[in-house]
């Protein structure tokens, strides 16, 4: 399995931590070339390498950490998601709930990810907690995934755990997805309104 990570600010920059941290290889890339990146991305630590956004697309496993608008850019960079698998950190404010054509963020973004298998994951940690180590007091910090395709979650969640974190498996993003579905900066609103409409 080959991992990237597109967007190299705050949370690009959190995750590469938790990959460097447990040793464990990935390349980062964002508009800026690599070279712009490499500085940083050696600070980190030896097993997180800069690359172009083409050459980063390669990886099997891609985490988008990107400003949610950015999203089709990233996606219209392949000709084919065809057996990528799609981690979604990104959450959608600014973005008003009602852009989002009644989908949960995840979902919204998949239909610019044809054929991808998108997970939602990563998205409900601050940056400095989420590039702190996840293992505390013996515990170990949790992280929601939900996903609309079943096969997807098992390897997402096995990373998960090789970065130290506890997976919790939350179902179908219109399910307990939505449970980590960030609306004005607070989590969980839209399945309340959900259930309301269902009561009406
Ligand atoms: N900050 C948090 O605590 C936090 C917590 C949970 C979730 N999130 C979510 O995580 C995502 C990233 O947030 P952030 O705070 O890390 O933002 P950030 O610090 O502004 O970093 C955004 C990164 O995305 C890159 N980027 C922007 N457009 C791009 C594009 N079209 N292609 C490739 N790279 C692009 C930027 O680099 P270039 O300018 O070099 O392209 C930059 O490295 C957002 O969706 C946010 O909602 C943030």
């Amino acid at each position: 399995m080959s991992y990237a990570i597109v967007g190299f600010g705050k949370i690009g920059q959190a995750l590469a931590h938790a990959f460097a941290r447990n040793n464990i290889n990935v390349t980062v890339a964002s508009r800026r070339p690599p070279e712009a990146l490499a500085p940083q991305a050696r600070a980190v630590g030896p097993t997180v390498v800069a690359k172009s956004l083409r050459d980063a697309l390669e990886a099997d496993t891609i985490i988008l950490a990107i400003p949610f608008g950015e999203h089709r850019e990233v996606a219209k960079a392949l000709p084919s998601w065809k057996g990528k698998t799609v981690i979604d950190a990104m959450n959608s404010f600014p973005l008003p709930p009602e852009e989002l054509d009644g989908l949960p963020s995840s979902a919204f973004i998949a239909k610019s990810f044809t054929d991808a298998k998108v997970v939602k994951g990563f998205n409900h940690l601050g940056a400095t907690t989420l590039a702190s180590d996840p293992v505390v007091e013996g515990g170990h910090r949790v992280i929601f995934l939900s996903s609309d395709d079943e096969d997807a979650i098992a390897p997402v969640a096995d990373l998960a755990k090789r970065l130290g974190f506890a997976p919790v498996t939350l179902g179908k993003l219109n399910e307990g997805g939505l449970l980590v579905h960030a609306r004005c900066r607070v989590w969980g609103p839209l399945i309340f309104q959900d259930l309301f409409k269902k009561q009406q």
